[in-house]
């Protein structure tokens, strides 16, 4: 079914798959003047609106406030946490999503892009069918997003042992749970479910939790996890698990076995190619990603590929940005290609983890550790952050006499500080540069201010 009244199936672009890419690639073409089809086989807005980045901040935050409300004596106020109204913080997170939900649509309206509600497959290079109408493109982007993966011999069953997408829908606050990986999404559920009394413990294969990031950053998680009381088994991969009425049993390598009342698997996101027609188009599949060049482009002419199916960073501003470079690629406009190193990265558990660019053991092996210098700034000597009671860091890795390299931040709040992080790393700024700026005071920004005057050589509030 073709919404927005459009009679004809034939487009400059055709974009299958409505998520943070596909999206993003429609509203910038049709910008540009182009005829667009955006083919969505559930909703618009995909994993990031309906169930990722949006609806599990939206529990995040509650976490936030239960924890407010729960520590709230330390800051002289009198308050006590009752407990977690289910019904009521669902219907919290939904409103979040629905009103998202409800300006995208108005977006993609307004713009004229022709939405096809339906499955899509495609036909050839240049034709993608939709419960038996093609739809054809001068060009096609294939924006088809990820899926959670599993273990080998390690079934999802929705119940006992559930994906993200469970997690976000539970009718009730479990009483524990084992969190199987201590990446990203691992790390968030659990300290959504700590901030609401669950007992929690994570199961990491690696030797320590959010292990794509710096080193420091990971130890600074790890002790704030300990002392907010949540558990963590590090270089201990999964064996299996066993399930009965009340709960799970999961046995690791090396024989400790854990029990809860259910699991969360959170072992990464597979992408989303199987069974789409991609290989018979002719389309290089790698492990089921689809490689590209820096323009997006596969190997076959005129079909692109943007968002959570192209291999790296699987961010949804990472597709947004992907999607907008395609419709100018298209649209003739010759967008400068940019690099997966310079996309900030949040991990939005308490406390919050934010970085971009090279960690310090990456800017090593890249250029030698004798060519390394890295400064840590401790929120200790921040006001703001001590206003709000958190603990962490501003670290940032340089290389010796020149460009910042990596900025890598722990710490409540630390997520907005990425926005000035980025900006320094992909201008390829000298400390000298920042330590020039002005920080506004008390925020917890002037840390990263503090930090770039320590590596000028004129640290302020430093003990030496
Ligand atoms: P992930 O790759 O971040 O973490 C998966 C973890 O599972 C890894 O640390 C891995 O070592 C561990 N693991 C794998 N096999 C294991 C085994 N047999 N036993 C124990 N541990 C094992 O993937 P995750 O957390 O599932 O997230 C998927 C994607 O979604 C990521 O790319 C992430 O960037 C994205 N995402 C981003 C968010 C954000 O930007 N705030 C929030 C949530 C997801």
């Amino acid at each position: 079914m073709a919404n927005n009244a459009d009679e004809s199936t034939s487009f400059d672009i055709v974009v299958l798959g409505g998520g943070s890419g596909g999206y993003a690639c429609a509203l910038r073409a049709a910008e540009l003047g182009m005829t667009v089809a955006l083919i969505e086989k559930d909703k618009v807005g995909g994993t990031c609106l309906h169930y990722g980045c949006i609806p599990t901040k939206a529990l995040l935050h509650a976490a936030e406030v239960a924890d407010a409300a729960r520590d709230s004596a330390q800051f002289g106020v009198k308050a006590t946490l009752d407990g977690v109204d289910v019904p009521a913080l669902q219907s919290y997170k939904d409103s979040v999503v629905n009103r998202a939900y409800k300006g995208l649509q108005g977006l993609i309206k307004a713009r004229k892009i022709t939405l096809v509600e339906g499955a899509g497959r495609l036909a050839g290079p240049n034709a993608v069918e939709v419960d038996g109408t093609r739809y054809e493109g001068r060009q096609l982007v294939l924006a088809t997003g990820s899926y959670a993966k599993t273990l080998p011999g390690l079934e999802l069953d929705g119940e006992r042992v559930i994906s993200s997408y469970e997690a976000l829908t539970l009718d009730r606050v479990p009483s524990s749970v084992i969190v199987l990986g201590g990446g990203v999404i691992g790390v968030e559920f659990a300290s959504v479910w700590r901030s609401f009394g669950v007992e929690v413990t994570i199961v990491e294969a690696l030797p320590r939790l959010v292990p794509s990031e710096d080193e420091d950053v990971s130890k600074a998680v790890e002790r704030s996890f300990r002392r907010r009381g949540i558990g963590f088994k590090t270089g201990a991969p999964f064996k299996e698990v066993e399930k009965a009425d009340s709960g799970v049993r999961v046995t690791l390598e090396g024989g400790d076995a854990l029990e809860a009342e259910l699991m969360l698997v959170a072992v990464g996101r597979g992408a989303v190619t199987e069974g789409l027609g991609y290989e018979e188009a002719g389309i290089t599949l790698d492990r089921g990603f689809v490689p590209t060049d820096d323009r997006f482009r596969t190997n076959v002419p005129g079909v692109y590929a943007i968002g959570d199916i192209v291999p790296g960073l699987q961010l949804a501003h990472r597709g947004f940005q992907q999607g907008i470079f395609v419709a100018e690629h298209i649209g003739g406009l010759d967008p400068v290609p940019f690099d997966d190193t310079g996309i900030p990265r949040v991990t939005y558990c308490d406390p919050e983890v934010a970085s971009v660019g090279l960690t310090e053991a990456a800017a090593a092996e890249m250029y030698g550790a004798d060519n390394i210098e890295s400064y840590r700034y401790d929120l200790a000597g921040n006001g703001k952050s001590q206003i709000l009671k958190t603990q962490g860091f501003a670290k940032l890795v340089r290389l010796k006499g020149d460009r910042v390299l990596g900025v890598h931040m722990v710490g409540a709040r630390v997520g907005e500080l990425v926005a000035e992080a980025q900006l320094i790393y992909n201008w390829e700024a000298l400390p000298d540069d920042v330590a020039q700026l002005i920080h506004a005071h008390p925020t917890q920004s002037e840390a990263l201010g503090e930090a770039h005057l320590a590596l000028a050589g004129k640290p302020l509030h430093v003990h030496s």
